[in-house]
Order: structure tokens, then C-alpha cells, then sequence
């Protein structure tokens, strides 16, 4: 018996030194209820009252040999496999992280952006209106009565004979004189709709950057002074501004602005079409029936306004030759922004 023990014991410890070797099966082998230790142990009845506490010490020893051994293995094991992960999993924070390709905003929004910027630096507050709008603020109270033929030069989206898509951003004037006590001094941008076919140069929606300042003695000096600043922060320090006679009926004078190419300086090139002049906006003092409309009393305050569109300003800041490369969202046009 105690020669089976010894066995027992060194094929135990060899199996558990062995390569690949499943502990628990090694366990259930020898110590288990079934296994070659505990038989030998259920055969123990048979020996002398001498030989039994001899052998069942010697057992005992074997077993708690064997258990010591599992438990050791099972502990080279952990650490083995701990240090594999470690190696593994191993993070280099110095390593240069993977770029993550982000997106940037539209160059419509930029530019749209860029121009608020400009007339917030100089005082200006952004103002909204709605895009659905009533006729009222688009045309009567801006001094463009029903039949008046500035009305087909806006090709106007109707909803119902006095609700329409509005046409430009001018009615929002309108609104905030209404709510507003002068002093005055918004911008508003937005979206605006006419119902012209798409084309290079035309899309039934776009969008227009409206200027208003009321308070007394605003006079026409300060509608160039506040351009030419603009003209400059967007176009460049050495733009210079020109305005010609022209004719809005909610401004009076009126004016259409040109900003000096800045391309080639106001030389004449291919861009300004041999012109040196680009025309950006349109602008004006504020007609006195626009004021009286909204309940300012043109006796005391007067106001200058102008209105841009925004696409046009990215296209020539740009050089975009198509209105449509803004709409159609493709992707080597829009990452060059
Ligand atoms: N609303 C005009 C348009 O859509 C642009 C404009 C011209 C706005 C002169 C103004 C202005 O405020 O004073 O063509």
C-alpha cells in the first residue's frame, strides 16, 4: 500500500508538471470521489491497527503533496497569463494617436458666419424673422404696393394671396422696427425663395444678409463708412467701395455697391470682366414711408440699410463660378473649404 502511494503521489506531481496538463482533471483523477487516492484509502480497513495510522499519515501526506502541487501550478499559471496580457495589451502613450477625420462646417455657413462677425464687431445685433411671411412685410410696408412693378422682379413663391415664401430678408426690417425703439442696428440673415429656374447663377432658394440702423441724424456718410469697413474685413485692407445711382422703393436715395476687384485691384482682369469693379449689394437710406409704416417718425430719426446675398459674396470671395456647387453637397467641392 504505501509503495501504491508513493505511485500515486509521483505520477501525480509529474502529470501536474506535465505541459497542457488540466489541473482539474488531475484532481478528479487522484483526489477525487471516484479517484486512485481515495481507493486507496477505502482499502485502509484491511490493514493491522499498527499499520493503519502509518499509512493513513502517509496518505495524508501525499494528498496535501498533490493539493500543493495543483495549487502552485495553478498559481505559475495565473501569472503566466497575466504577464502574456500585460505583454499583449501593452499601450504606447507616447505613440502618435490615429487622426480622427472630422467634418467643418458649410463654406456658406462660414461665409455667412464671417460676415456676422464683421458686423457684430462693428455694433450690430443678429435679428430673424420668419421665412414664411406675410405680404405685408415683404412688399406693402417696405413702399411696394400690390401691382408695383418691383414686384416681378422677385418672382415670389405665394402661399395664399397674402402669405408667401419671402423673397428677401428686407421684411425683417419691417418687424424690427415694428418691436424696436431707434436706436437700431441689426443684421439679419437667412434664407430667401423666388421661384427662378436653377441655373449658374440662379436657385429658388438662397440666402441674403440684411443691414438696418436707425437713430437721428444717420445719414448717408455713415451707410459708406460702415460699408467700406466691410468691404475691407472681407475683401481685403486695400478694397475700396463705389456706389452708382440705382432704385429700391424702400430706400431713397439708393445705391448699388461696388467693392474694388481683388483680384486685380481695380486694373481689370478676367474676374471683374475687364471692370476692376465687382457689385456686391444693394444699399440706401431708409424711405421715409418705410419709417412712417413702422411707426418711426422720419421728422426725428432717419436710417441707412443694405441687403447682400450671401452666395453671391462666397462665390466671389471664392471665385465659384456655379451657384448649384453649394447645394449639391459633393464632397470634392465642399473639402476644399
Ligand atoms: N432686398 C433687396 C433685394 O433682394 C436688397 C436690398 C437692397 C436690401 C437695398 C436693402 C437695401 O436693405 O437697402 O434685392
Amino acid at each position: 500500500m504505501r509503495e501504491t502511494l508513493e505511485k500515486i503521489r509521483e505520477s501525480a506531481l509529474e502529470q501536474i508538471q506535465s505541459v497542457g496538463a488540466s489541473l482539474e482533471q488531475i484532481r478528479i483523477r487522484y483526489l477525487g470521489k471516484k479517484g486512485e487516492l481515495t481507493a486507496v484509502l477505502r482499502g485502509m480497513g484491511a490493514l493491522s491497527a499498527e499499520e493503519r495510522p502509518k499509512i493513513g499519515e502517509l496518505a495524508n501526506q501525499v494528498r496535501a503533496d498533490i493539493e500543493e502541487a495543483i495549487a502552485a501550478k495553478q498559481r505559475q499559471k495565473e501569472a503566466l497569463a497575466l504577464e502574456k496580457r500585460l505583454k499583449e495589451e501593452k499601450l504606447d502613450v507616447t505613440m502618435p494617436g490615429t487622426p480622427v477625420a472630422a467634418g467643418h462646417l458649410h463654406p456658406l455657413t462660414q461665409v455667412q458666419r464671417q460676415l456676422e462677425d464683421i458686423f457684430i464687431g462693428m455694433g450690430f445685433s443678429i435679428e430673424e424673422g420668419p421665412e414664411v411671411e406675410l405680404d405685408y412685410y415683404n412688399f406693402q410696408a417696405l413702399n411696394i404696393p400690390k401691382n408695383h412693378p418691383a414686384r416681378d422682379t422677385q418672382d415670389t413663391f405665394y402661399i395664399t394671396d397674402s402669405i408667401l415664401l419671402r423673397s428677401q430678408t428686407s421684411p425683417v426690417q419691417v418687424r424690427a422696427m415694428e418691436h424696436r425703439k431707434p436706436p437700431i442696428r441689426i443684421i439679419s440673415p437667412g434664407r430667401v425663395y423666388r421661384s427662378d429656374a436653377l441655373d449658374a447663377t440662379h436657385s429658388p432658394l438662397f440666402h441674403q444678409l440684411e443691414g438696418l440702423v436707425v437713430d437721428r441724424g444717420i445719414t448717408m456718410g455713415d451707410l459708406k463708412g460702415t460699408l467700406e469697413i466691410f468691404a475691407k474685413k472681407m475683401f481685403g485692407e486695400n478694397t475700396r467701395i463705389r456706389f452708382r445711382p440705382h432704385h429700391f422703393p424702400f430706400t431713397e436715395p439708393s445705391a448699388e455697391v461696388d467693392v474694388s476687384c481683388y483680384v486685380c485691384g481695380g486694373k481689370g482682369c478676367r474676374i471683374c470682366k475687364g471692370e476692376g469693379w465687382i457689385e456686391i449689394l444693394g444699399a440706401g437710406m431708409v424711405h421715409p414711408f418705410v419709417l412712417s409704416n413702422c411707426g418711426i417718425d422720419p421728422e426725428v430719426y432717419s436710417g441707412f440699410a443694405f441687403g447682400m446675398g450671401i452666395e453671391r459674396v462666397a462665390m466671389k470671395a471664392y471665385s465659384i463660378d456655379d451657384i448649384r456647387l453649394f447645394y449639391e453637397n459633393d464632397e470634392r467641392f465642399l473639402e476644399q473649404f
